[in-house]
């Protein structure tokens, strides 16, 4: 048996002797040379620190005690969706049938160019090292999550020092039921952990991790008036100037938006991307700020709604914050969306909600809304309360950089005195109402976001969905 498996794997590689694309192996140099790209990517590249730490250290003030964490996760790095994949595949079958001798930014197709996505089964899923293309790809949605296990044990590892055996929560979308596995293979094997997995049914109403889902007034056609003044002249550009460098080449602007997802996912599942280097750095910063204006008003705090969808995960955490005196549990880790993490930052304030984004041209100046920064994949929201002599303290950390709220950020590293929190949560979420804004009665009957507390007693285990 093992000889002939043996024999199996060696002559069929010596059989495959001339087909080994040894171009491809010679890629070494480029794997994790590309980093630059990722904050133009709208999110869907690999994880990068938030860029504006203000100079704010990240750690713990001196003189104080972590007494609460929570965690609001994205899933890692994946492979793009079945939609997003559509677009791609339409620019590669033109990009493959071409049948002459590539020239320009393009030319890296004449060497043995291996396509990124080889399984259809791929789609939508986390890049893991087993299905990842290149075995030296430093980012794969798995080694993600495992070093952010590592990297939370040595943050806040104190608090589960003695409190081993905790429930994570996660919905129940594979790919961020797959990272919410990671993370705890991560853990190691010193903890116990009942994985609960929440439905993003609409029937789970506000008992749910992505409210949105819950929400039937939730419409992506909101803001469509303001979103098509946005120019895609640079799409033109990009298009013209690949079918003038190769004759006969066809592609469209739908095929150069393509470009960009194809970049972004090829980094996940190979760890480099030839195809990102096609762009030049106006195109890059003209796509990204598409992708911020399209976030900003459909997720983001150019939807009035959003507040109301936020407020279903914002209500929750904020009780859990009050209720810590009283709890074992002191570490409340989720995984989800991107989007629902866009929804809950909305309704914190931890986006500027003060002034609309312009379709007219990139406003530089005004402009701190990059939704790369808030949710690449992979990406984590702490919430973090901590004790100083008598006061206590609460604070964020997006993407590992301290977040201050604008409001209220006089006490110990920028953090907000705890009551003065609770008032400022209160102004949030003054009128806002998840159930009655978003119709949910049309699909759900479950008015609470109740998880977090009953968790030990229901056992949420809802079956996978590929989405
Ligand atoms: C190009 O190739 C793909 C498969 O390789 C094929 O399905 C497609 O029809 C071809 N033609 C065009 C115009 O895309
Ligand atoms: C955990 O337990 C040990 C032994 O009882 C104790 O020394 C330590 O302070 C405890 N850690 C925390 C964070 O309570
Ligand atoms: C290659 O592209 C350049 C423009 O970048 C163009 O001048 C040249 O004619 C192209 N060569 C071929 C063979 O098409
Ligand atoms: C290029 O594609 C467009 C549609 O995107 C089509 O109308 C046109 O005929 C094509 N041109 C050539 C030369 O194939
Ligand atoms: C931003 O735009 C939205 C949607 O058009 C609108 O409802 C809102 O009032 C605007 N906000 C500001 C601050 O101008
Ligand atoms: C917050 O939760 C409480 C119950 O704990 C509920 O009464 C209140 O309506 C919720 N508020 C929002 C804005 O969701
Ligand atoms: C949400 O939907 C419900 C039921 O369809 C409707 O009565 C309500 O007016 C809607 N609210 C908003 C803010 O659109
Ligand atoms: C479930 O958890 C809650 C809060 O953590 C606790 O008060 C309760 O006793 C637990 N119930 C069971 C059956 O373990
Ligand atoms: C979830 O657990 C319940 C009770 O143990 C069981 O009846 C149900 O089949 C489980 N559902 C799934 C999807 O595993």
């Amino acid at each position: 048996m093992f000889k002939s498996l043996a024999c199996a794997i060696l002559c069929a590689s010596l059989a495959n002797t001339a087909a080994i694309p040894l171009g491809s192996l010679a890629d070494v140099d480029q794997i994790g040379s590309q980093q630059g790209f990722f904050p133009f990517l709208g999110g869907s590249g690999p994880y990068f620190s938030f860029p504006a730490n203000y100079g704010i250290s990240a750690d713990i003030p001196v003189g104080c005690t972590l007494t609460q964490v929570q965690m609001i996760g994205r899933h890692g790095e994946r492979y793009p969706t079945r939609s997003e994949a559509e677009g791609i595949f339409e620019a590669w079958y033109k990009i493959s049938n071409y049948t002459g001798k590539y020239n320009g930014s393009l030319s890296f197709l004449n060497y043995q160019y291996e396509f990124f996505i080889s399984h259809e089964s791929d789609l939508e899923m986390e890049t893991t090292l087993e299905n990842s293309m290149d075995v030296l790809n430093p980012y794969t949605g798995e080694m993600n999550a495992k070093r952010h296990a590592r990297e939370f044990l040595a943050r806040y590892g104190q608090l589960v020092e003695n409190y081993t055996s905790f429930p994570i929560f996660t919905s129940n979308s594979k790919r961020v039921h797959d990272t919410a596995q990671f993370f705890i293979d991560g853990l190691g094997n010193n903890f116990n952990i009942p994985l609960q997995t929440i439905s993003e049914a609409p029937s789970s109403g506000a008992n749910t991790l992505t409210a949105k889902g819950s929400c039937p007034n939730w419409s992506s056609s909101v803001n469509g008036d303001v979103l098509s003044k946005y120019s895609s002249d640079y799409l033109e550009i990009i298009a013209n100037r690949l079918n003038r460098e190769n004759k006969g080449l066809n592609l469209s602007k739908s095929d150069a938006n393509a470009l960009f997802s194809w970049c972004a996912f090829e980094l996940n599942a190979k760890g480099y991307s030839n195809i990102c280097e096609v762009f030049t750095a106006e195109e890059l910063i003209y796509y990204s700020y598409g992708t911020d204006l399209t976030s900003f008003y459909q997720n983001g705090p150019g939807y009035n709604l959003i507040k109301s969808i936020g407020a279903n995960l914002f209500n929750a955490t904020v009780k859990l914050l009050q209720e810590s005196a009283h709890m074992d549990q002191k570490v409340w880790l989720s995984f989800t969306h991107d989007s629902d993490i866009l929804n809950y930052l909305t309704t914190i304030g931890l986006v500027d909600d003060t002034r609309n984004l312009s379709a007219a041209h990139v406003p530089f100046r005004d402009h701190t809304y990059h939704k790369s920064w808030y949710i690449p994949q992979g990406a984590r929201i702490y919430t973090e309360k901590f004790q100083c002599s008598k006061e206590s303290y609460v604070r964020y950390v997006i993407n590992d950089a301290v977040a201050p709220i604008e409001t209220c950020s006089g006490g110990p590293g920028f953090s907000c005195q705890e009551n003065q929190f609770y008032e400022y949560a209160k102004e949030r979420l003054e009128g806002l109402n998840f159930y009655e804004d978003c119709g949910v009665s049309s699909v759900s009957h479950q008015r609470e976001l109740s998880f977090y507390w009953d968790w030990n007693t229901t056992k949420y285990n809802a079956s996978l969905v590929d989405e």
